[in-house]
């Protein structure tokens, strides 16, 4: 049957369109804001970005370049300097070598990974995504009439393996998204597993989507590790999607890249020439100081997310019934909340709703992750409304 819709003003929403879920990481921050504006006291654990505001050294470069008059459109791959920038950067960090034709700037990582499903899937072709996934994967899939097949990972506490990859893949598969540190679960693929997981993907030549939003948010002992490290041979298929969004807290100025072998990009650069252009000019000259400024400010703003997380996984794990494996990565937790759940709350869903409810606190449901009985709680807020929001959670426990 027929996804389409006809609302009362006749408009008629297109199949494609009528079958996507509205984000719930979006929606859960839409939320907040309204509750803000409404005046409610509200404790927001939802934030998928940074609380902190974009280093000076970056706000200042994006002046002078609208000074200078870099107004204008830029070539759809990027500014050279933008280009240049990003090729430098991985040659220097994670010694890889990248060409021009193969680097392209973008609007925001989520922009890169449209770009990159879109001009690889065919109608019908399979999609590996690990569980629990970012909300937009399955969606993009499904943009392009991919078929989304989704890898349980709980067995290993969320962490992929090449052996869970080897199994699930079939004659349809044609590419994997993969996503470490992972936003929602925080877990980080040890990077000789993510090795052998490229190994099994070279072998039966399938790409990957190499999600790298949250490449420099690791804690130790966990490192930084980079798809782009790892020997040619094993990065054919693959594209690598980067953002600016979380590291430098650039989440509205939409600028992230890609890079992938010639062919893919140029691919890619057709489907964003036809649809955004170029990302914009003047967060793109920001970039470019983002990259090569001084990197103070992403170590400090890292030093103070290592604090709360240490926080706040020992204060939720004190709570009855909840358990929280400890993430590696990115700025979230994601605790089981089924040993929680009791008379009218089922479901995390019926969870999140309680907190939002008797308690005014934002969080973000599991199911919207592919990962029901959890609850996501971002610590990219302070250290007071964390503790704050905790002090919530736990009073909703106690009552239920
Ligand atoms: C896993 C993941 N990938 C990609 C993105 C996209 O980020 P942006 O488009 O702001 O670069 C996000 C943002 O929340 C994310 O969490």
């Amino acid at each position: 049957m027929s996804a389409t819709k006809f609302s009362s003003s006749g408009f008629q929403v297109s199949e494609n369109v009528a079958a996507m879920k509205v984000s719930s990481t979006l929606t859960a921050m839409q939320t907040a804001e309204a509750m803000r504006a409404a005046g409610v006291d509200v404790v927001d654990l939802g934030a998928g970005e940074p609380d902190f505001d974009t280093p000076q050294n970056i706000k200042d470069a994006a002046l002078a370049a609208m000074q200078a008059g870099k107004t204008k459109y830029t070539p759809t791959a990027g500014t050279r300097e933008l280009q240049k920038s990003i090729i430098e950067m991985y040659r220097r960090d994670f010694s890889a070598i990248y060409e021009r034709n193969q680097v392209m700037a973008t609007s925001g990582g989520k922009q890169a990974i449209f770009n990159a499903v879109v001009s690889l899937i065919n109608p019908g072709d399979e999609v590996l995504i690990p569980k629990p996934y970012w909300v937009s994967f399955p969606e993009m899939v499904a943009f392009a009439r991919g078929r989304s097949s989704f890898i349980e990972t709980e067995e290993n506490g969320f962490v992929l393996t090449a052996k869970m990859v080897r199994r699930s893949i079939t004659p349809k598969t044609k590419l994997i998204i993969l996503n470490s540190p992972s936003n929602p679960s925080g877990r980080v693929i040890p990077p000789a597993e993510f090795k052998e997981i490229m190994e099994v993907l070279a072998e039966k030549e399938i790409y990957a989507v190499s999600d790298e939003c949250y490449l420099r948010f690791v804690y130790p002992p966990a490192t930084v590790f980079s798809a782009a490290s790892l020997r040619p041979e094993l990065r054919k298929r693959l594209c690598i999607a980067g953002s600016f969004s979380k590291t430098y807290a650039m989440t509205g100025w939409r600028v992230g890249y890609a890079l992938a072998n010639a062919d893919w990009t140029k691919a890619m650069l057709k489907v964003q020439g036809h649809s955004t252009s170029n990302a914009t000019s003047i967060s793109q000259a920001a970039a470019v100081e983002a990259l090569n400024g001084s990197q103070e400010s992403v170590a400090s703003m890292l030093a103070e997310y290592a604090q709360r997380r240490e926080w706040l996984l020992k204060a939720l794990n004190e709570i009855p019934g909840l358990r929280c494996d400890r993430p590696e990565g990115a700025f979230y937790a994601f605790p089981d909340v089924r040993g929680c759940l009791k008379g009218n709350v089922r479901t995390s869903a019926q969870f999140a709703n309680e907190l939002l409810d008797k308690e005014q606190t934002v969080v973000t449901d599991g199911g919207g992750f592919g990962a029901d009985g959890f609850i996501r709680i971002s610590y990219a807020t302070s250290l007071d409304r964390l503790q704050e929001g905790v002090k919530r959670i736990k009073r909703v426990v106690e009552r239920m």
